[in-house]
């Protein structure tokens, strides 16, 4: 599943990706914003995989379950024919240069006494990479034992464990994973990152002050200024993608919780700085978070409850048992460092002298929010406090 590439042609992909986008990008934001809301410390998630994850049990749901999830996705009761007319391709639209090393996967397993109807399983195939997958949660160990070496052989073994234990009367668990590393277009070099200071709000007083190692490229980036968030929005780029980091940086120390009450306001797209490239002096700290989420909370307060309490899942099984979905979970790992592609940029002057006539500086010192994001798909999203 890693390293997705799109078999379809350009023209036709624009088309079916640009009607879908919809179902992402507004999801996006106010989940976003829920999510990140769940800590004051470190948090990453994958609003992507979770599009993927409710989508699929989506179409496993009936009644007021359907119904929920249908008002989460904001697909405003479109048919379930219409919405996934269009999904499968919308996934096959992942353009992802082989130089970064993005691993996803996502699945859902269910507990084997639950029988799965045959029209459930052709249109699960149809329109996910992955079918569900049935296990015994009765057989601990060997179920963990099977979920783990799933992800460790679709993460090719940058992630090893998901679960560590698990209740024998589970029914249901939407389990999904990330990693990325990315290689930036241009390169931080190495000799310029130095131990500097990173400020921690405290609910009183003066910030506290830890040390961290901060990169420093100096270079052309496109860079706004979101009046809406009270922060500056920059876009760092990765090698040969349209795949870059957006980061939103709060204009003060204690601002990031202001940028994520507003996030919900906005589009995902409106994100993005939208100027020409200009020279900038970008001090960026070097960061790996592997952070693991139950999402349950978060997407019980945007409205989903019946399928955490008892989902109507008609559409996927005539089983009379008693059905949940105990937890939608994920994992996600990424590493932020100097490395990039062996390109030199031109513009590329480190401490030089030379300076332009308009050159602003940047210092990523306090907490803020990045997205990792091509053009119309987030594949990760998180705040950063560094602690
Ligand atoms: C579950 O959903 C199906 C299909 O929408 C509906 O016919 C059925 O009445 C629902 N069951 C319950 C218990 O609500
Ligand atoms: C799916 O694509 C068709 C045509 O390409 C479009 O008319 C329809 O609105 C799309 N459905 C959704 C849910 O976006
Ligand atoms: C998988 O991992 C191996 C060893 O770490 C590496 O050599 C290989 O390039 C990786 N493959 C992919 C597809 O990432
Ligand atoms: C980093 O510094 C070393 C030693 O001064 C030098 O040999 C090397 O070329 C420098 N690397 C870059 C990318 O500037
Ligand atoms: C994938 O992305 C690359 C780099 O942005 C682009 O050149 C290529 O045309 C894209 N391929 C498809 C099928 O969209
Ligand atoms: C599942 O199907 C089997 C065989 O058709 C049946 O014996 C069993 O009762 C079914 N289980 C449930 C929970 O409906």
């Amino acid at each position: 599943m890693a390293k997705v590439s799109c078999k379809l042609a350009v023209s036709l992909l624009l088309i079916v990706c640009g009607i879908q986008s919809s179902i992402a990008e507004k999801l996006t934001s106010s989940i976003v914003a829920t999510v990140l809301r769940q800590s004051d410390k470190n948090v990453i998630f994958s609003p992507w995989l979770l599009t993927e994850s409710l989508m699929h049990l989506h179409l496993a749901a009936g009644g007021k379950t359907a119904h929920e999830i249908n008002k989460v996705l904001q697909l405003n009761g479109k048919l379930k024919s219409e919405i996934f007319a269009n999904f499968s391709n919308y996934q096959e639209s992942i353009n992802i240069s082989e130089s970064q090393t993005l691993h996803m996967a996502n699945r859902l397993f269910l507990a084997s006494e639950i029988n799965l109807s045959s029209k459930y399983l052709q249109q699960e195939k149809e329109i996910f990479p992955h079918s569900s997958q049935s296990v015994d949660f009765a057989k601990s160990s060997e179920t963990i034992r099977i979920i783990n070496n799933w992800i460790a052989e679709e993460s090719n073994g940058t992630i090893t464990k998901l679960v560590e234990q698990l209740d024998a009367k589970t029914k249901a668990l939407s389990l999904s994973a990330i990693y990325f590393k990315g290689l930036w277009k241009y390169a931080f070099n190495r000799n310029n990152t130095k131990k500097s200071i990173f400020y921690i709000p405290q609910k009183t007083g003066e910030p506290r002050q830890i040390e961290v190692d901060m990169m420093f490229r100096r270079g052309l980036y496109r860079l706004d200024m979101i009046d809406k968030l009270d922060a500056m929005s920059l876009e760092i780029p990765y090698d040969s993608s349209q795949l870059s980091m957006v980061i939103l940086l709060p204009k003060t120390v204690n601002g990031i919780n202001k940028i994520i009450s507003n996030l919900n306001q906005m589009d995902i797209d409106e994100i993005s700085p939208k100027t020409n490239e200009m020279y900038v002096q970008v001090y960026l700290p070097k960061f790996h978070l592997d952070v693991e989420l139950s999402l349950n909370e978060a997407l019980k307060s945007l409205g989903l409850v019946e399928i955490f309490q008892n989902a109507n899942f008609s559409a996927m099984t005539d089983s009379k048992v008693d059905l949940k979905v105990d937890k939608i979970f994920q994992k996600s790992i990424i590493e932020v460092d100097e490395e990039g592609s062996a390109n030199v940029a031109p513009q590329d002057l480190g401490f030089s002298f030379l300076r332009f006539p308009i050159e602003i500086v940047i210092r990523i010192d306090h907490p803020f929010v990045f997205l990792i994001k091509d053009h119309d798909k987030i594949y990760l999203a998180g705040r950063v406090t560094m602690e």
